[in-house]
């Protein structure tokens, strides 16, 4: 090799370096804008987002992740696409009944592990309008109806592909879809840069990036390493495409610098039920994500679905520890969303519909949550939700004069005694509920 054509490539590295490099430092010095930080205050109004989970696995009835658990060839799978047709897709209906259920965000899957994109992409042709017969952008007409009807609308998306070459080399998943995974893993990254970019310009404003799958490649291949998937660059191109654009990561790590919510799938914070939770609780806005019954993605013999009281006392719970609630429902493939997540959806919609004033807009209030129940808050109101009837309460808060308690349901008084130590509610015989008995109290000053 010639002396000037060695220089000429050791320069051009040397430019790649500190371009990359700035980029991480960019991120790990990740200062939120005002349009940023004015988003995540209003993520944290709204509380309560619907999940999709909707693709090609939707057709075989057995969650979104078939393809692996059945080690599904990928070239047999992607003649999936080919004969699909949800005939019944209506964004419209599917936005109004997020609104029916009290929800302000939807959160919709735009390409799951399974590596099928649910919207048009020219990055490659295995996409819900080149490669079905329906032909149509079911993102685009879901963007449409979230900003009519006044949605916001998020885009999951995954880090991991079951289907590509390039997706190389395998990770912990997906070994039995006899994909090559020899290929080059820089222009994997590219074709999700290029797809994050298609996103955050072809949709409208997007509330969030919700990625997931990071967790697929071993440690001695990287593992989590934001570098090894070039997360800061995805970090900052979200950020500088749309500044309000929150980024969300299921990696169920600590939180990666650049990062506006944290996630805790299946596990309100605090709680480590799956195993997935261990995670330090970060400052940041944060969100649980549930499903209704136990799949992600439309499954055909889970019928096991969780009750109306349940998923309205695990909103109050979420609402109590300051996050939001992604509650999952999968759709049909004849793209009909299940009646028995539709029943449950309006059971929360009738119950936000009197009691939303003491979720939406409200931060984790100030008495920790007990057996119980919680508390939130809003400027000088104290909500206390009691979850597990009784006769008393004692709350200890104290410091602020309290000036009023009452039945938050129909406004009659409640009894209580402001003690040296804290506050004594005690309830009348028909003082109770269920679900949840809201009691408002209201003092004299902003409750901190
Ligand atoms: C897990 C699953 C994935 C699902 C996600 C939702 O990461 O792998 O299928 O989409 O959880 O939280």
């Amino acid at each position: 090799m010639c002396y000037k054509n060695w220089m000429g490539r050791m320069v051009g590295a040397l430019a790649l370096l500190c371009l990359v490099s700035i980029s991480v430092i960019a991120q790990e010095n990740y200062k939120p804008t005002k349009e940023n930080l004015q988003a995540r205050e209003e993520f944290q109004d709204n509380k309560f987002g619907i999940f999709i989970h909707w693709g090609l696995y939707s057709m075989m009835g057995q969650g979104e992740w078939v393809m692996h658990n059945r080690n599904i060839d990928h070239k047999e799978y992607e003649k999936l696409a080919t004969c699909f047709f949800p005939k019944n897709f209506n964004a419209d209906e599917w936005v109004k009944a997020v609104k029916r259920a009290g929800a302000k965000y939807i959160c919709i899957t735009s390409r799951h592990h399974d590596g099928f994109s649910m919207f048009h992409t020219e990055q490659s042709p295995y996409n819900i309008v080149d490669a079905t017969p329906f032909g149509r952008d079911v993102l685009k007409e879901l963007a449409d109806a979230c900003h009519k009807y006044g949605i916001k609308l998020h885009f999951y998306y995954s880090h991991l592909d079951w289907g590509r070459d390039d997706y190389a080399p395998l990770g912990r998943t997906g070994h039995g879809t006899h994909r090559a995974s020899d290929g080059d893993w820089n222009h994997y990254i590219d074709f999700m840069k290029g797809q994050l970019t298609e996103l955050l310009t072809n949709y409208g404003p997007i509330g969030a990036i919700w990625f997931d799958g990071l967790w697929d490649r071993d440690e001695e291949e990287g593992g989590m390493k934001p570098e090894r998937w070039d997360l800061y660059s995805q970090y900052e191109l979200i950020h500088e495409l749309q500044p309000a654009c929150l980024v969300a990561n299921n990696h169920h790590i600590d939180i990666i610098p650049g990062e506006d919510i944290q996630i805790f799938e299946r596990d309100i914070p605090g709680q480590n039920l799956y195993g997935y939770s261990e995670q330090a609780i970060s400052r940041l806005p944060l969100e649980t994500c549930q499903t209704m019954n136990r799949t992600w993605g439309y499954n055909i013999t889970d019928s096991i679905y969780k009750t109306p009281k349940f998923l309205i006392q695990y909103l109050v719970q979420t609402a109590g520890k300051g996050a939001n609630l992604l509650l999952n429902v999968g759709p049909q493939p004849n793209g009909e969303l299940p009646a028995e997540a539709i029943a449950r959806m309006n059971a929360m919609g009738d119950w936000l519909e009197q009691y939303g004033e003491t979720i939406y807009g409200t931060r984790g209030g100030v008495v920790p949550p007990s057996e119980w129940g919680v508390t939130t808050q809003k400027r000088n109101k104290l909500y206390v939700h009691v979850l597990e009837p009784t006769k008393v309460l004692f709350l200890p808060y104290t410091g602020n004069k309290l000036l009023k308690a009452k039945c938050f349901a129909n406004g009659k008084p409640v009894a209580f005694t402001q003690l040296k130590e804290g506050i004594l509610l005690s309830f009348a015989k028909d003082q109770t509920d269920d679900v949840d008995f809201v009691v408002e109290l209201n003092f004299k000053n902003e409750v901190k």
